[in-house]
């Protein structure tokens, strides 16, 4: 039994540093779309066609005028996904009545299961401005792709879900007229993301 225990402790070791190999290459692959922008204009982001929690169908042009904080990821994720919209929530608290300008928005890679009622319930859990949006596969794809960000299914053995996530974990800010401004990594604390923001607002 002890055996067993530490095989299975080792092999979860080694699995989370792959995870972590793996999620700092999508921050790389990130960083260098970010460089691409300035040196050969490479775009983060773009026009998009999504579904909101009240099953509405919303474009790009419903945000104009507006700052988003965006982040790609799904509701069932055990804890990545969840940190990372409380370190969005603090960081808008933090910014006080400038942050008004912004809407924070959670954009699901898993729209088989976040229908726009899953997604309702999920963001109120955050942030009373957090919007989530869901889609058709195709769109939730083109959204992603648009954002340069990597999904894929895959098994899960150890939930009684049938599969999880993987998915790279990126806060983008968009501008009022949808342009990129700046990305934060995984890792980054409210403080610094509420300081990454300020810069622009
Ligand atoms: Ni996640």
């Amino acid at each position: 039994m002890k055996r067993n225990g530490i095989i299975a402790l080792v092999a979860g070791v080694a699995v989370a540093i792959l995870a972590g190999i793996w999620i700092s290459n999508l921050v790389i692959s990130a960083v260098e779309t970010r460089d691409g922008q300035a040196a050969g204009g490479a775009r983060v982001g773009g026009p998009f066609t999504l579904v909101n929690e009240q099953g509405e169908s919303v474009t790009e042009a419903d945000f104009r005028g507006r700052y988003m904080l965006i982040y790609f990821g799904f509701t069932f994720c055990p804890d990545v996904c969840p940190t990372e919209l409380q370190v969005m929530a603090s960081a808008i608290e933090t910014l006080g009545p400038e942050a008004e300008k912004i809407t924070p928005v959670f954009i699901t890679i898993d729209p088989e299961r976040d229908t726009p009622e899953v997604m309702a319930r999920y963001v109120a859990l955050f942030h009373p401005r957090l919007t989530g949006l869901t889609g058709t596969p195709e769109q939730i794809a083109a959204a992603a792709k648009a954002w340069h960000v990597f999904y894929r299914k895959a098994e899960d053995e150890n939930s009684s879900e049938d599969y999880t996530m993987d998915h790279s974990s990126i806060v983008f800010l968009m501008g009022p007229e949808g342009e990129y401004l700046k990305l934060f990594g995984p890792g980054t604390g409210p403080d610094k993301m509420a300081e990454g923001i300020a810069e622009f607002l």
